[in-house]
């Protein structure tokens, strides 16, 4: 399928080490925005303000009030930072890790990149979903485009690309899982049609706190007759 100045192909193996990087650092951007929201929320404020305040009234020293302030904002930080990283690292060790068999021999897995000037610069996947009623759905993952060629469409190709896919097997929707920290993905899926079902957090010690969840939507693939 070509559009504009780009097209959208199956993965190969020698877009391997491409595809690993732009997955991990398009995920692991979103920590900013993520840390940002849960800091916005009165709890972690309530915390970082006696995080100062406890160690100063009990030593009465200013300088290990701060410095106690500052190590656990930048525990917060990398705290924050590893919501993101366990999902890379497991995803990384998991289904990224042997692409071609996860992804290219097995019915109902699909993963494509989008190439541009001879360079992969966008990828998504297509697996069956797992969710609880979900037998005749497929899932859109792993969707990141480079910063370098962002804006231009190829999100909204590639989502095309695995609509297409499910409603050639048959299937009755596209479902996918997205965090609070992937604004733009937020307006993406949702300018393309798909409708927010559910949130639930994170199964990380801190996902609660900083109410860190994955927002699931769908996309009710058109019969025929509509
Ligand atoms: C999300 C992402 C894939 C979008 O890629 P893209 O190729 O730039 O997106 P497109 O050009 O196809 O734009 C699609 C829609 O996204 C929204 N969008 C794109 N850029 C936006 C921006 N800077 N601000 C707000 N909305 C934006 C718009 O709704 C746009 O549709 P429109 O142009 O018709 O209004 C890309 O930003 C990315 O890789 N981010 C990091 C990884 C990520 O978040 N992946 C999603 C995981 S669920």
């Amino acid at each position: 399928m070509t559009t504009c100045d780009y097209s959208i192909r199956l993965y190969k193996d020698s877009d391997y080490h491409t595809v690993r990087k732009l997955f991990a650092e398009g995920t692991l951007e979103h920590t900013r925005v993520a840390f940002e929201h849960g800091l916005s929320l009165t709890r972690v404020r309530l915390f970082l303000v006696a995080v100062f305040f406890v160690p100063f009234i009990i030593t009465g020293s200013l300088i290990s009030a701060i410095i106690t302030f500052l190590l656990i904002f930048t525990a917060l930080w990398f705290g924050t930072r590893d919501l993101y990283g366990s999902y890379v690292r497991h995803a990384l060790s998991d289904d990224m890790l042997d692409i071609q068999k996860y992804y290219l021999q097995r019915d109902g897995y699909c993963f494509w990149v989008v190439e541009s000037a001879g360079e992969v610069v966008g990828m998504v996947v297509a697996i069956p979903s797992s969710h609880p009623g979900g037998e005749n759905h497929t899932e859109l993952r792993r969707m990141a485009v480079a910063k370098s060629h962002r804006g231009r469409g190829m999100a909204k190709a590639l989502c095309r690309t695995v609509i297409d896919f499910a409603r050639e097997r048959g299937c009755s929707a596209v479902f996918l899982g997205t965090t609070v920290g992937h604004q733009v993905a937020h307006s993406l899926y949702q300018r393309m049609g798909f409708k927010e079902q559910h949130s639930e957090f994170l199964q990380h010690p801190l996902a609660k706190f900083v109410d860190f969840k994955f927002f699931f939507y769908k996309y009710d693939i058109p019969t025929a007759k509509q």
